[in-house]
């Protein structure tokens, strides 16, 4: 089921990602598992991204749209409250919801708003002008509709400065992804349009470098409705081109024109299922392409990282907390205000027993269900 296998872990990890951020612990001690983009831009990633989330609601567009790291929490949660019958704005569902990190305790059920948010948010800290900037946006999805993930949504690389952009914005933009990608807990969605040579993959070269291994990269192959006639990708998806371990994904996403139109995700959607079950090259395998697919397979593989990973983020929790505890004795009756230090003392406290309470309920529950 959706956001079932695993979630509990998911969500306190979710938990501490937001205390870390809050009290500025540098998130380099303590690495989260979490689910990047990684493409040139334009590639399609927000479009990935959006399609997963089953909602409108990131800035998309054919120019340099995304142009902060957007970190997004979506957390699955049964739907609690009956849609009224005579809903005055079919758009919004009261079990669905967004909350950013930078306005605590504003809820966010209108995903228009979202979005005017993120734009807004945008603009305030890199200008209008194509300036770009490594300050994160974090915003949390709660939604019955979602599988529980962690996702970032990141600019593009880029080749020529354009508007206010530096001199070094191809260096700028590399450094800033390299700071998300390197990170072992990474798992990366390297984003290349099927109508490109595969080999001049920006994003597939950078997730190369940083996953020679290939064990954290799934290649998702965007724009294949964009192919000319009698190409596909079927060698790709077999492993003839460039071999991935954790394979391609192809997906059709909404174009341009869909954007302009509003058309509905539900319907694109639809649209690429149709796509794919019609298509001579992939209609016998049509259940491995897509967006549906390839949110399942996204959770599967961070089931499988976390309780790879959890062992290690156990060990550097219990460690930062003898450093806090060792920290607070060490200021006890030197500074006469400790309360700011035993909060954090605190929170971090009960966020690893939780954190332990779900690892031990949980880990062996992680198998596979495919
Ligand atoms: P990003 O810059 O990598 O985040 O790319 P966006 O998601 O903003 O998309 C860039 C442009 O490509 C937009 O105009 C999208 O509508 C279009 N696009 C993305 N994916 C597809 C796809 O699968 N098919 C078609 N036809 N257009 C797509
Ligand atoms: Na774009
Ligand atoms: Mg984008």
């Amino acid at each position: 089921a959706a956001g079932g296998l695993g979630s509990e872990i998911v969500n306190v990890i979710n938990k501490l990602q937001d205390v870390f951020t809050a009290v500025g612990t540098s998130t380099s001690q303590i690495d989260l598992p979490q689910i990047c983009v990684l493409g040139s831009q334009s590639s399609g990633k927000s479009s990935v991204l959006e399609n997963i989330v089953g909602k409108d609601f990131l800035p998309r567009g054919s120019g340099i749209v995304t142009r902060r790291p957007l970190v997004l929490q979506l957390i699955h949660r049964p739907a609690t409250t009956p849609i009224p019958k005579d809903n005055p704005n079919p758009n919004i569902d009261p079990n669905e919801w967004g909350e950013f990190l930078h306005l605590p305790g504003e809820k966010f059920f209108d995903f228009d708003k979202i979005r005017q948010e993120i734009v807004k948010d945008t603009e305030a800290k890199t200008g209008r002008n194509a300036g770009i900037s490594p300050n994160p946006i974090n915003l949390r999805i709660y939604s019955p509709n979602v599988l529980t993930l962690t996702l970032v949504d990141l600019p593009g690389l880029t080749k020529v400065p354009v508007g206010d952009q530096p001199k070094d914005i191809e260096k700028q933009i590399r450094d800033m992804l390299l700071k998300y990608v390197s990170k072992p807990s990474c798992i990366i969605l390297a984003v290349t349009p099927g109508n490109q040579d595969l080999a001049n993959s920006d994003g597939l070269k950078l997730a190369r470098e940083v996953d020679p291994e290939g064990t954290r990269t799934i290649g998702v192959l965007t724009k294949i409705d964009l192919m000319d006639a009698g190409t596909d990708v079927v060698d790709i998806l077999a492993g003839r081109v460039i071999p991935l371990r954790l394979g391609y994904v192809p997906v059709v996403n909404r174009g341009q024109r869909d954007i302009e139109t509003n058309k509905k995700i539900s319907i694109a959607l639809e649209a690429e299922r149709d796509f794919f079950e019609g298509h001579a090259s992939y209609k016998g395998k049509a259940q491995y392409c897509g967006t549906p697919f390839l949110a399942r397979k996204l959770n599967m593989i961070l089931m499988h990282h976390i309780r790879a990973t959890l062992p290690d983020i156990k060990q550097r929790i219990t460690t930062q907390l003898q450093k806090y505890s060792a920290e607070l004795q060490s200021l006890g009756g030197v500074m006469g205000d400790q309360s700011s230090s035993s909060m954090v003392l605190a929170v971090i406290t009960e966020f690893t027993s939780e954190f332990r309470n779900a690892i031990d309920g949980n880990t062996d529950d992680l198998s596979l269900n495919e």
